[in-house]
């Protein structure tokens, strides 16, 4: 599928892909040397460990350099992509080679392409080793985040478990304004806000603003519900009150903060809902854009959670506070043990796994090109009866990260994909593209705010119905 206006690239000085391969992806990259270089730090001179990772980071810095130059992206000798014995290599490789010179390289290849083969690559440098084959170098960042989000995780889990226990939650809920309808909204509003908090984001933001986008509480939840440039929730809970015990999937975005509200959603949608008694989550299956959600994530956050230890680098929790969130978490395993948390992938699946029911997440394809790329996956979503796309990059997918004119319907923007399933958007602005905006907005906001687009601090709720 080729959108009308053609993708974003770094060609345009203006645009955050521009700023992403000039400042961001350099930082990560250094990142990860570092992350690396303290684990070697830790090893004996003779450990076989040690080599593969002084190796790692000459192949990091070396693809550093090279994005610095402006090289096409397959000029060293681990790209094109060699065999790393994980999924999705063809689909790089080969749109590789049928991609003219001046049209690869990573100041001018299209900007969706080159993010996702950059951690399809970063990955293969990994994979190829044998020591370092299941590592995870994101894995303490993402780690300490979830540390340092104890104070909205603790008052998140106070207000489901009263909703849980609330028996008269439910009292007349097809009327307009119910309580159960206000809850629905607070705890929607929740999984939206929580994709604030990205790591990938986090080389540009302070790390102490993180307690300010988790803002906690009834006027900093009013401030931000202004900051919602198009709210589709209305028909979102439209919907909801069709379905009786029903599956909702999300396609997960972050793991930590973000994945935590979504289990906060999820679990307010079967233990308070008459709607829905099963939620499938799809995770990615190799180190995402960062802090993306893969299988260990999942079952770790629940654990964590469990850990009465875990938050106390970073905050004293009350005794209080460990109960409500022991309580909620052996919900959440009572869940995952009975099937009503349903993991698309097993929990224990390894890293970088060939995983036909999982991989399109991890490929650089545009949702358009869903139905045409993996009617098998489609297949499983079209059971659902609502997908939440968590998230940006979920959202720059969905419309292929095309210019489209803002006002442009978003049901046209996701092309052949409308109409087959149910799906909301749930995304806070992280990059330029974005449609579906009410006439006048755009510059509105241009004037009051030149960050809009990227900042994180707006965001956009889309639903598209099935036909
Ligand atoms: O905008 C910065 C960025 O890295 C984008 O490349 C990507 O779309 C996004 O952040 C990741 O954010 P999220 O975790 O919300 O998908
Ligand atoms: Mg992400």
């Amino acid at each position: 599928f080729k959108p009308a206006h053609g993708r974003y690239t770094p060609r345009d000085k203006d645009s955050f892909s521009y700023t992403t391969v000039t400042h961001r992806w350099p930082v990560i990259i250094t990142n990860i040397v570092s992350t690396v270089s303290s684990e070697n730090h830790k090893l004996a001179n003779d450990d076989p460990r040690l080599a593969e990772g002084k190796a790692i980071i000459s192949e990091l810095s070396a693809l550093k350099h090279q994005m610095g130059r402006n090289s096409v992206l397959h000029e060293a000798d681990f790209r094109p992509i060699q065999d790393d014995g994980g999924g999705n290599l063809a689909c790089y490789n080969d749109e590789l080679a049928a991609t003219p010179e001046e049209e690869k390289r990573w100041f001018t290849a299209n900007w969706l392409f080159a993010e996702c083969y950059l951690y399809r690559v970063l990955r293969s440098l990994f994979a190829r080793t044998q020591h370092w084959a299941d590592y995870d170098p994101f894995f303490e960042s993402k780690a300490e985040t979830y540390k340092s989000s104890s104070t909205a995780i603790v008052h998140l889990a106070e207000a489901l478990n009263a909703m849980v226990t609330d028996e008269r939650l439910q009292d007349g809920w097809e009327k307009e304004g119910s309580r159960l309808e206000i809850a629905f909204w607070e705890m929607i509003q929740a999984a939206l806000w929580g994709n604030a908090t990205d790591l990938s984001l986090l080389v540009d933001l302070k790390y102490e603003d993180l307690q300010k986008l988790q803002a906690v509480g009834k006027a900093a939840q009013a401030a931000q519900a202004a900051k919602v440039l198009r709210d589709d929730l209305p028909k979102v809970w439209a919907l909801l009150k069709t379905v009786k015990d029903g599956q909702v999937d999300i396609v997960l975005d972050n793991a930590g903060f973000e994945l935590y509200t979504d289990l906060v959603f999820a679990d307010f949608l079967i233990s308070c809902t008459p709607f829905v008694n099963k939620v499938v989550f799809h995770p990615k299956t190799v180190p995402w854009f960062v802090s993306d959600v893969l299988p260990y994530d999942f079952g770790w956050a629940i654990d964590s959670l469990l850990d009465t230890s875990f938050f106390a680098s970073h905050a004293q929790l009350k005794d209080g506070d460990t109960d409500s969130l022991t309580t909620l978490a052996q919900r959440w395993k009572a869940h995952v043990a009975e099937g009503r948390f349903h993991l698309s992938v097993p929990v224990d699946t390894k890293m970088g796994a060939d995983v036909p029911a999982a991989n399109f997440w991890c490929t650089q394809f545009a949702y358009q090109d869903l139905p045409a790329v993996d009617p098998e996956l489609l297949a499983a979503l079209q059971k659902s009866d609502l997908v939440v796309f968590k998230g940006d990059l979920n959202y720059r997918k969905l419309i292929g990260d095309a210019k489209w004119p803002t006002t442009t319907p978003f049901e046209e923007a996701i092309g052949p994909l409308n109409g087959k399933i149910n799906l909301v958007s749930l995304r806070t602005n992280k990059a330029d593209t974005i449609c579906g905006l009410p006439e006048g907005t755009e510059e509105r906001l241009d004037a009051e705010d030149k960050t809009w687009r990227i900042s994180g601090k707006y965001a956009i709720v889309s639903f598209a119905a099935r036909a």
